[in-house]
């Protein structure tokens, strides 16, 4: 990737680590967040609130825009702020466009609930306001002017995201009734699958609107964690429900047919990569 230059919004932990290869690629990037001095070197911080257009003044000319902000609280206002202002904000201020944009999304804006499969062109009628407001920041993108792609991430497991593991070693699992499906991605993954899909643009290839970014097996949340208890010797003493939202079942069949390889195809080998660190 020679020369181009990424400008990468909301530079968290996805954001940081696609930054990272990128530059190790080639690219000139920028990271552009509230906090910048936990970005590490090769990223180009760039101290901003996108709340506020003020902060936003002398954007960088860039080649492609990722969209990676995440909101710090589930309070309606501050969803609102992070994904429908935030990005408004943010291309309003840019001083052209980009050749392409990338949104990552939430697979929480659908509504399905009885274990229906659910893909790109599944209808999508949230129930939250955190679900609306993502809708809403989708549509703001695909309606900016600048071509633009939004990846549906389902829930994403990795490093530093152990919330199922620490349930499990406190001897909690979740009730095989009702029945409630989770789907996953790890967080390499999420990485992988953005640089993919940059790679297709780069060589020509067309990207569509919408792609759902899950691994290969949604399973039933229980399963999961009685299988995260097995490997770690721990006896579930309780049952709690862990999960909100409907229990649906995540499609990647767009992204499998264009090409993406999973790094962590089921819960199982992303589980086991972790557990053993
Ligand atoms: N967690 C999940 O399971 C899940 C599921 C589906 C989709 N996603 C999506 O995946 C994407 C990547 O998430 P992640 O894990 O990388 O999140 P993260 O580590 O929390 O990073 C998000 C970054 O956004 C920045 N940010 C937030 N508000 C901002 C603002 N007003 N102005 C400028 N920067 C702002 C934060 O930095 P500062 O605080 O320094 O500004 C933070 O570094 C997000 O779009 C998230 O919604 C997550």
């Amino acid at each position: 990737m020679q020369e181009q230059r990424v400008l990468i919004a909301g530079c968290g932990d996805i954001g940081t680590r696609l930054g990272l290869k990128l530059a190790a690629e080639g690219a000139q990037v920028f990271g552009l967040r509230r906090t910048i001095n936990q970005l590490p070197d090769g990223i180009h911080g760039i101290a901003a609130d996108m709340a506020d257009p003020a902060s936003l003044a002398n954007l960088p000319e860039c080649d492609y825009l990722f969209f990676t902000a995440a909101a710090k609280s589930r309070e309606p206002g501050v969803y609102r702020q992070t994904y429908v202002d935030g990005l408004r904000n943010l291309l309003a201020a840019l001083p052209s466009p980009p050749r392409h944009l990338f949104v990552t999304g939430s697979t929480g804006i659908y509504h399905q609930h009885e274990h229906d499969w659910v893909d790109e062109q599944s209808a999508t009628d949230p129930t939250t306001d955190s679900g609306r407001c993502l809708l809403e920041s989708e549509q703001l993108a695909l309606h900016s002017g600048i071509p633009a792609t939004i990846v549906r991430f389902s829930g994403i497991y990795g490093p530093g995201r152990d919330h199922l593991q620490r349930r499990v070693l406190e001897g909690i699992a979740a009730p095989a009734e009702p029945l409630h499906y989770s789907n996953r991605i790890h967080r390499d993954d999420c990485v992988g699958v953005l640089r993919h899909l940059l790679r297709l643009h780069q060589d020509g290839h067309a990207l569509k609107p919408v792609y759902l970014a899950s691994d290969d097996a949604p399973t039933p949340i229980h399963e999961v964690m009685e299988w995260i208890a097995e490997q770690l010797g721990v006896t579930i003493t309780r049952r709690e429900q862990v999960r909100r939202g409907g229990s649906k079942r995540c499609s990647n069949r767009r992204l499998r047919a264009s090409g993406y390889r999973f790094q962590y195809p089921d819960y199982q080998s992303g589980y086991r990569a972790l557990l053993q660190r």
